[in-house]
């Protein structure tokens, strides 16, 4: 998901997110962490190009991660946090980066104290009858903006780095960004929430943009 300027505290990850959170200091895992991996910055670790709409990558639903593709996870998270960071986004899903996989990253507070997260597998296993609207943009789609609405709260069972086996529950900002990434592993787009009119105004709008930038 793209960055918004607004920040909410109440939006803040509950202790499930915290527990789950990777030590990202230089050099020595906090509190026994497993799932320890260096810290990304723009300098150190390689930031991967972005795809955009209309790529048919992003239209493709990605395989869930088994016990062989540990390496690969550890090895393509840093620079998918790297790249979200970088773009600057919210959160980031692997096929956005050309990877068939199902892995998302996401910090909704990179401005304040980084929180990164990354969630192997994750699926949604509750969600509320209620619903909010927030305003939502995509690194796949840059510039592009609209309301959509979701449902307001969500719970997510996951693996982490370690492939232990993880739930973490949100409203708000988390809600929306969970609910967004995970869309993205199965080729669906924020835009696909909205009224056919609203989305083709937008994908229009995206190839003017993109293709005046080409020109510049
Ligand atoms: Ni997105």
């Amino acid at each position: 998901m793209a960055s918004s300027s607004e920040s909410e505290a109440s939006c803040r990850a509950r202790s499930a997110l915290l527990d789950s959170i990777l030590d990202f200091g230089p050099g020595v895992a906090r509190g026994g962490a497993q799932g320890y991996i260096p810290r990304p910055t723009m300098t150190e670790t390689e930031t991967l190009p972005i795809l955009l709409v209309p790529d048919k990558r992003l239209r493709l639903k990605a395989r869930p991660l088994g016990a062989a593709d540990g390496d690969a996870i550890r090895a393509l998270a840093p620079k998918m946090l790297a790249t979200m960071y970088a773009a600057p986004g919210i959160g980031l899903a692997a096929p956005q980066i050309g990877e068939g996989l199902r892995l998302i990253v996401l910090d909704i507070q990179p401005k304040e104290k980084p929180e990164p997260l990354v969630l192997v597998n994750p699926e949604i296993i509750a969600e509320s009858a209620e619903r909010a609207t927030r305003e939502e943009g995509c690194l796949s789609l840059p510039g592009q903006y609209a309301d959509v609405t979701r449902p307001a709260r969500v719970k997510v069972r996951y693996l982490d780095l370690t492939g232990a086996k993880r739930e973490i529950e949100g409203d708000g900002l988390l809600s929306a960004c969970l609910q967004h990434e995970i869309d993205h592993l199965d080729g669906v787009l924020f835009v696909d929430h909205l009224s056919t009119l609203k989305r083709n105004m937008i994908l229009r709008k995206l190839a003017k943009d993109l293709k005046s930038q080409q020109r510049e």
